[in-house]
């Protein structure tokens, strides 16, 4: 049975991006009231006093998009500064980096995970519904100026869409410590248009990049699914999430917990979600809220996603945007 030492913590469900793959299109997303989001001081209650105990001590900060809550770098400084934290990371569409970069660096976080689907900015404006190219762009480069490493940019490849610049987007990495990841678009989020778009291989694509460039095995820092690679003599690294070729269920090593408090054992397991911010307000002590959480833990491996359910479009109450990928 594999270790869970990760935590993925949604802030936020709103986003200020509509991506084609993340959210469904057309229909209208109810969102969260502000007092139904767990606040920072119960999230650090529940990140120190129940979820570090139970060995969890890596930390992933998602959304919707988490650098728009407000007080966010106020809150990494308290997660960072946690005694027992091993890691604390960000997934951003970097929309809002160009201004808070700096500032999150200097409250200790080190690294971050950023959405670029295209280098072309109307191709980007297709997927992301946002004309909104040069501002994640420049927020990249200030991300890069300021020191975070590794800095990751997650591609979601969609067929003849951003299919063709998959070779240039490998190509960030020559020059740059950068590491590009190209990821299957998963039926979670828009799976109407999913059946209509389709997904690409990861082996298509390294087939693609090894005749172009080469490509021998390489190591990044994470605790992600991603089959990381790299261009011979190149100074990043591509990676490969590939949960549409490839079953990594059995080695998965993360929960998630959204803005609201549930507690989801799987990506793609919402039935057996626990509430913990219910007993949290009532008044349910450390020991309790561990309680919960460890059962949780202990059903992981029997509720987790498997083999058997792939290829199944599975229907959910949150969109991918809500979960935090
Ligand atoms: P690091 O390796 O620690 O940098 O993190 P990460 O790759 O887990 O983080 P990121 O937010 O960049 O995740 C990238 C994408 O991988 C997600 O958006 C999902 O598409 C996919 N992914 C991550 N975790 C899971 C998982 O548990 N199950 C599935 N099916 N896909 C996942
Ligand atoms: N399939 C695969 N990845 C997705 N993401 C969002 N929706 C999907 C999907 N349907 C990814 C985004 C982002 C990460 C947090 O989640 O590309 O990088
Ligand atoms: Fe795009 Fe991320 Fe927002 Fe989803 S949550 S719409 S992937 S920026």
């Amino acid at each position: 049975m594999n270790t869970v030492n990760y935590l993925r913590i949604s802030l936020v469900d709103r986003c200020n991006f509509r991506c084609s793959y993340c959210m469904p299109t057309g229909e209208a997303i109810t969102y969260l009231h502000r007092s139904e989001i767990l606040s920072y001081e119960e999230l650090l209650f529940l990140v120190g006093e129940v979820f570090l105990p139970l060995g969890i001590d890596r930390f992933r900060l998602t959304g919707g998009e988490p650098l728009l809550r407000r007080g966010v770098v106020g809150f990494v400084r308290a997660l960072v500064g946690l005694p027992g934290v091993a890691d604390v990371s960000l997934s951003t569409n970097a929309y809002l980096l160009e201004e808070l970069a700096e500032d999150l660096y200097a409250a200790g976080l080190r690294r971050v995970n950023i959405s670029l689907d295209s280098l072309d900015p109307g191709v980007f404006a297709r997927i992301t519904g946002r004309d909104h190219w040069h501002k994640v762009w420049a927020g990249i480069q200030v991300a890069h100026r300021v020191g975070f490493d590794p800095l990751k940019l997650n591609i979601v490849v969609l067929p003849g869409i951003n299919e063709q610049e998959v070779p240039a987007l490998a190509a960030l990495t020559l020059d740059r410590l950068w590491h590009v990841r190209f990821i299957e678009f998963m039926p979670i989020g828009n799976t109407g248009y999913f059946e209509q778009a389709g997904w690409v291989d990861s082996e298509a694509l390294r087939r693609r990049i090894r005749e172009r460039f080469g490509l021998a095995e390489g190591t990044c820092y994470g605790n992600g699914p991603a089959d990381v690679f790299q261009i011979p003599g190149a100074k990043g690294t591509v990676g490969f999430i590939s949960q549409m070729s490839e079953c990594f269920c059995s080695r998965c090593n993360r929960v998630r917990l959204a803005a609201d408090g549930f507690l989801r054992p799987c990506l793609l397991n919402e039935a057996d979600q626990i509430d913990l911010k219910t007993p949290l307000r009532a008044g349910a002590g450390a020991a309790q809220l561990r309680e919960l959480v460890s059962e949780l833990l202990l059903r992981k491996p029997e509720i987790n996603f498997r083999e058997r359910d792939r290829g199944t479009t599975g229907s959910y109450g949150r969109t991918m945007s809500q979960i935090g990928g």
